[in-house]
């Protein structure tokens, strides 16, 4: 794909930016569908500084007030005219009027396999109960939490002695091969 064709994309972040500088990599290849216009974070966050480094357009938005936090991000989003936005390790919820203006164009990656394990410390929770396997999916992002229609997901065991961040680590790797499988699912 040459670059003027490719799909203006944002890249919403909260935290460490592994999935923000996976895409971002991905974005630069021949193959891949989109391009990472413009980077938005809830807060000052370390993964600003992949956007940083690659001279992708940042900025961060206080979202403590959601629907001026969603005004701020809907003006600016509009302004560079992007497309397609998604969400990787971005930690706050978004309004149903915020979806609807993006409807079908939002995509979120989450470290379980869905529908089991949504919300929050899925991998702490995965071994309490003794399961046997985690992993990750990424779907659309609808009004209910953590619940949009699936696009791919992908298993992990969980094997003897796995700690908390030994499953972390393999669910990480695999969301970084699955976010980007899962965009060339959605555009090819
Ligand atoms: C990832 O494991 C992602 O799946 C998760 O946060 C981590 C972010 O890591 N997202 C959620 O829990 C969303 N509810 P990263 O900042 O290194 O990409």
């Amino acid at each position: 794909m040459t670059g003027l064709k490719k799909i203006k994309t944002a890249v919403f972040i909260s935290g460490r930016g592994s999935n923000l500088n996976n895409l971002i990599k991905f974005s630069k290849t021949k193959k891949s569908p989109i391009i990472i216009d413009l980077v938005i974070s809830s807060k000052k966050a370390f993964g600003l500084k992949y956007a940083n480094q690659h001279k992708i357009k940042n900025k961060i938005i206080n979202f403590k007030k959601n629907k001026i936090a969603e005004k701020n991000c809907l003006t600016i989003l509009n302004k560079r005219n992007i497309k397609f936005i998604c969400l990787a390790g971005f930690m706050k919820i978004l309004s149903n009027d915020f979806i609807k203006k993006f409807k079908g164009k939002i995509i979120n990656i989450h470290p379980s396999y869905l529908p089991k394990y949504k919300g929050l410390n899925t991998s702490v929770r995965a071994l309490q109960n003794n399961e046997k396997f985690s992993g990750c999916t990424v779907h659309y992002v609808a009004a209910k939490l953590d619940s949009g229609k699936i696009i791919l997901q992908k298993k992990v065991k969980i094997t003897k002695n796995e700690t908390v961040s030994s499953l972390d680590k393999k669910i990480i790797k695999e969301e970084h091969k699955l976010y980007r499988a899962a965009v060339l699912k959605i555009f090819n």
